[in-house]
């Protein structure tokens, strides 16, 4: 790697333990107004401190993140559909690398829709996001598997993981399944996962784990953070696991410690 693009990739992927923990809140751009994400930046801005990078659009990056907060950010440079249209996430690119360059973003993130019936249309334009980040030294982490026909097993993630990292992602979002170390073993670069829909805070701390010990990054998170009943005590208790070595039960009792304490510092 050139030392720009290294050390990018090393603003999301910490060096001290090649672990992340990347706080996704570009939700609205194809769900609009988000539970949880409604005041953007009355939730989101106290969770900065614990985020490893922070995963957004650039409406929401301009209008609710202070500029000079030094919190890494990971551009979503994919869209174009909304969760009214049948064919969600077939997406193409909504921002240029110029525009993700005058941001100061050290990834972007794109959705392929693998299994898809338009997965070619979202293949071609990720690989064209590719060879014009690649110029510029900035990573594209692959979002893979997002959309709800698709079977998440790990026959379907391996392929979609795979696929990514050969087609030119430096890392790869994907999601928790049964036999997870297979799609971080077949997959060329690192795998992060993402958090899904709502589930309690103690199962999600405990899939936390479980990919961590199956070889993920991190976590790629989301709903399962800001739609927390205290959205600053889930995620440094994720955070406790991903890069402190808790148990999912650990990370728990920390999170409980911490909600009853209000969460801050
Ligand atoms: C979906 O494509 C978005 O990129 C979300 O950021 C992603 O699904 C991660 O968020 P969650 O943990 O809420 O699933």
């Amino acid at each position: 790697m050139d030392w720009g693009m290294k050390n990018r990739f090393h603003r999301i992927i910490r060096p001290e333990d090649g672990r992340t923990v990347m706080l996704a809140v570009d939700h609205g751009y194809f769900l609009g107004p988000t539970t949880g994400l409604e005041r953007f930046a009355e939730t989101v801005v106290p969770l900065l401190p614990y985020a490893d990078t922070l995963m957004l659009t650039r409406g929401a990056l301009r209008n609710y993140i202070p500029p000079e907060s030094d919190v890494p950010i990971v551009l979503r440079v994919s869209g174009g559909t909304s969760i009214l249209n049948k064919n969600l996430l077939h997406e193409g690119i909504i921002t240029s690398i110029e525009e993700a360059i005058r941001l100061n973003v050290v990834g972007v993130a794109f959705s392929i829709l693998v299994g898809a019936e338009f997965e070619r249309d979202t293949i071609l334009n990720f690989t064209k996001v590719v060879d014009e980040a690649e110029r510029y030294g900035i990573p594209v982490v692959a979002v893979t598997a997002v959309g709800r026909d698709m079977v998440k097993d790990v026959k379907y993630l391996s392929l979609a993981t795979r696929m990514a990292g050969e087609l030119g992602a430096r890392i790869v979002k994907t999601y928790f399944c049964e036999g997870f170390e297979k799609v971080v073993e077949t997959s060329p670069v690192p795998v992060v996962i993402a958090g899904g829909k709502k589930i309690p805070e103690k199962e999600a701390l405990t899939m936390t784990y479980s990919a961590i010990e199956a070889g993920a990054a991190g976590v790629d998170m989301g709903r399962n953070i800001f739609q927390s009943e205290n959205p600053v005590a889930m995620i440094r208790a994720v955070r406790a696991v991903v890069h402190e070595g808790y148990t999912g039960e650990e990370a728990y009792q920390l999170f409980e410690e911490l909600k009853a304490g209000g969460g801050e510092e």
